[in-house]
């Protein structure tokens, strides 16, 4: 999740190595609701339209909390909510807002700094150090859907939580870890 135009969908298809699978645009408002993307039988990924253009932040968010809430209690496990911001802009209040509420729900999350192809090197830097001091996280990782920086990272981010729901459901059916 992002805001519009950040380059949600051009993610999903730098990670899957897939350049028409999700649509993408330059014109921001694309993504008008929720893409469902089955990589394999154990990944999903799942492409939600963007904030901050030509609606109400208020509804937005109502919408994107209605969406995963409704995901959720079908009971679907969610590994990771990925939270893309532009490397170039300042995180705006959505996507603080957006990154309590997921807080707040205790679902694991990871901030990607994308398009960070288009930064120089002291401008990275600097964009890196803001985004950590203003989303109050060590590790977001510099992305770019358009050189492949940051794919590893990611993979590795989700691989791991998804590693991490799988040995609490087998907790849940085993009752408890084996000590
Ligand atoms: P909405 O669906 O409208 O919310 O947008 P989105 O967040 O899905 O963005 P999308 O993937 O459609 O990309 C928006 C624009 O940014 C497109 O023109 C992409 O080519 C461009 N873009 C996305 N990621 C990158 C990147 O890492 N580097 C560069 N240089 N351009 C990118
Ligand atoms: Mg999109």
């Amino acid at each position: 999740m992002g805001r519009s135009n950040v380059g949600k969908s051009s993610l999903i298809n730098a990670m899957v190595g897939r350049k028409g699978m999700a649509r993408t645009s330059g014109t921001p408002g694309l993504t008008q609701q929720a893409h469902f993307y089955s990589i394999n039988e154990s990944v999903l990924f799942v492409d939600l339209p963007g904030y901050g253009y030509a609606r109400a932040p208020a509804d937005v968010r109502d919408e994107l909390a209605g969406i995963i809430e409704s995901y959720l209690s079908a009971g679907r496990p969610l590994a990771l909510a990925v939270l893309i911001l532009d490397s170039r802009r300042e995180p705006a209040e959505m996507d603080l807002g957006m990154n309590a509420w997921l807080g707040e729900r205790g679902l694991p999350i990871q901030i990607v700094g994308n398009k960070i192809d288009k930064l120089s090197r002291g401008e990275r830097h600097e964009s890196l150090s803001r985004l950590r001091r203003i989303m109050r996280r060590e590790d977001i990782i510099p992305f770019s859907s358009a050189n492949g920086e940051g794919k590893r990272e990611l993979w590795q981010a989700i691989d791991h939580q998804i590693a991490l729901l799988r040995s609490r459901a087998l907790d849940a059916r085993t009752g408890g870890p084996v000590k």
